[in-house]
């Protein structure tokens, strides 16, 4: 039977996944959505149903699994109430606005007995990413030493924050760097550089691999996210993000998305059809609630001691049996 999804938060990112429910994705059907704004919802909704009370929505029958993209400040409480009424829940990144909040999910789950909640950290569905892990488990380039990533984008918003900046952006290379390694970050230490927000962020891990990440909130010219990985043996990286290269006005190349949508699009995709297929068989696949609280958890020390220019020493709770092998 097709399963039910709503979508909480209609703006650039849950506009995008109501499109996906509606037109992409399989063995699911969109029957509402709910914003702050009922003009929003109305526009994403294309018919099915609107509400204008988040939590109405999540107890209403139809509703069988919900997908919250409103702010970082309300995931926390929608994702408890999907919990309390039994719903799998496809959670946009961050899981929650501070990592005490993320642990409360996690808390929730583990009353349950069982994981509802996928955290929206859809890299882990990019073929990039995916090549660069099978690359690294077969052995070719050898034992990782070291992950560089860059995440540029083309300008923030004034409202965009220093915090913002690791709390909002850079938990996608927290997240992405431990899914890529399989190692969690032992300590971190930021380099500001420049007038306009860039960060150098250097992580080491428990394995002792380097994450170096420049996140470039003002980048000036588009969305551009890269990674390369060092080993022992060899490196791999991503290949320009394009399938074509125009000849046009002097020059020969591709150009940069204005946003990640364009980027990620088979990503997000990919992750919607994997998120409706395990909540249709009952289960959860991609990052978990636990991988959120380690990513906000990680965010949480390298925003402590950012302003400081001191390392972090980060520690982690173990995962409970409940996340082993997730
Ligand atoms: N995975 C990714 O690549 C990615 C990219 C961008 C944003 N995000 C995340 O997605 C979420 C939404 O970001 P966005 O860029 O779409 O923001 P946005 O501002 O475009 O959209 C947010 C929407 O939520 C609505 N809203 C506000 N308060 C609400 C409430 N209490 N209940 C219901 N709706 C409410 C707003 O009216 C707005 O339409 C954020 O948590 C952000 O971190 C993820």
């Amino acid at each position: 039977m097709s399963l039910g999804v709503a979508v909480i938060g209609a703006g650039v990112m849950g506009s995008e996944h109501a499109r996906l429910v509606r037109e992409e994705t399989s063995g699911a059907h969109l029957v509402a959505v709910c914003d702050a704004d009922p003009a929003r919802a109305e526009a994403a909704a294309r018919g099915a149903r609107v509400f204008d009370d988040a939590h109405a929505l999540i107890a209403s029958p139809d509703v069988k699994a919900v997908v919250i993209a409103s702010p970082d400040a309300t995931h926390a409480e929608y994702a408890l109430a999907c919990l309390a009424a039994g719903k799998p829940v496809l959670c946009e990144k961050p899981i929650a606005a501070t990592a005490a909040e993320g642990m409360k999910i996690v808390e929730a789950e583990l009353s349950l007995g069982r994981r509802l909640v996928q955290v929206g950290f859809m890299r882990r569905f990019d073929a990039a990413y995916r090549e660069m892990r099978r690359t690294l488990a077969s052995g070719r380039i050898g034992e990782a030493v070291l992950l560089h990533n860059i995440h540029r984008n083309l300008a923030a918003p004034d409202w965009f924050t220093g915090a913002m900046t690791v709390t909002n952006s850079f938990v996608h290379e927290i997240d992405i760097s431990r899914w890529l390694l399989g190692s969690e970050m032992l300590s971190a230490q930021v380099f500001p550089a420049g007038p306009a927000g860039l960060l150098m962020i250097v992580m080491r891990t428990a394995k002792d691999e380097v994450v170096s990440t420049e996140v470039n909130i003002n980048g000036g010219y588009g969305y551009h996210v890269h990674a390369q990985l060092v080993g022992t043996k060899g490196t791999i990286e991503m290949a320009p993000p394009t399938h074509t290269l125009t000849n046009a006005a002097g020059e020969h190349g591709f150009g940069f998305p204005r946003d990640w949508i364009p980027r990620f699009a088979q990503a997000y995709r990919d992750q919607m059809q994997a998120w409706v297929n395990a909540a249709r068989e009952g289960m959860v696949v991609g990052a978990s609630a636990w991988d959120g609280y380690v990513t906000s958890a990680v965010a949480k020390r390298i925003v402590a001691v950012m302003d400081k220019g001191d390392a972090a020493r980060i520690a982690l709770p173990e995962p409970p049996p409940l996340y082993l092998g997730a």
